[in-house]
């Protein structure tokens, strides 16, 4: 199964992909996990992301572009994968079918996870990432059992800088103005999946669950 996370930020994608990837056995790659990761080493390519990160905006279609591609090169990606937040431009979209192609292959559907801009918002300034494990809490709406502590590792938990209110507002502008053409790019393909990501997150995953049995049965 070849599949794609689209949705605004703090739809839920990375919380959601956790467990679709893990239901399907594919592996789940997330370009914003793959730039924090390189922010916080330092490399050439982290330093490149960082200010376009903290400003809320794309980093460059040919930096993303160059980067999934190695990444979709490696062997843990023959049986499949989640991406998690690429593409996210309609050039991007066109660059992954032409690197799918390139091996041999395509996706098989693509989930979009719909929410309303006032519960992004919520999530997204409550949110709280391990810094060890990279598990994904809600100081509200799942919060760990001691504050600041990963119940899973007991690694630290971080606000990330992006989730500050003004980023998060421009965020959701570069979505809607940038990312959102993609519903229609892949309704026309026929492979979009629409997703009511409100509620709680369980009841999403069995809706995302549902509608992906459905999808490849028919
Ligand atoms: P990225 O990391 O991809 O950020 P994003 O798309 O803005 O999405 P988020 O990670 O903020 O949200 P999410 O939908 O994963 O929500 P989550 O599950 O965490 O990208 C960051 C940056 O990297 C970009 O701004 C850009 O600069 C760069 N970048 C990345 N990819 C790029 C690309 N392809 N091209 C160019 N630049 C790129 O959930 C949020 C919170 O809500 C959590 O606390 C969670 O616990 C909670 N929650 C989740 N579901 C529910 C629920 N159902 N009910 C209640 N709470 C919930």
């Amino acid at each position: 199964m070849r599949l794609v996370l689209v949705g605004p930020p703090g739809a839920g994608k990375g919380t959601q992909a956790q467990f679709v990837a893990s239901h399907l056995a594919v592996v789940q790659i997330s370009t914003g996990d793959i730039f924090r990761a390189n922010v916080s080493q330092g490399t050439p390519l982290g330093k490149q992301a960082k200010e376009y990160m903290d400003a809320g905006d794309l980093v460059p279609d040919e930096v993303t572009v160059a980067m999934v591609k190695d990444r979709l090169g490696e062997p843990d990606v023959k049986t499949g994968f989640l991406l998690d937040g690429f593409p996210r431009t309609v050039p991007q979209a066109g660059q992954l079918d032409d690197i799918l192609s390139e091996f041999g292959t395509k996706l098989d559907v693509v989930m979009e996870l719909v929410v309303d801009d006032s519960e992004v918002i919520r999530r997204l300034s409550g949110r709280r990432t391990c810094r060890s494990c990279g598990h994904i809490w809600h100081v509200d709406f799942d919060p760990p059992t001691k504050e600041g502590v990963c119940d899973n590792c007991a690694g630290e938990l971080f606000q990330r800088d992006d989730d500050q209110p003004a980023t998060i507002q421009h965020r959701l502008e570069v979505y809607y103005e940038q990312t959102a053409p993609l519903v229609g790019y892949y309704a026309e393909r026929g492979i979009l999946v629409g997703i009511d990501a409100m509620g709680p997150v369980d009841d999403v995953t069995e809706r995302a669950s549902a509608a992906l049995r459905r999808f490849t049965h028919s």
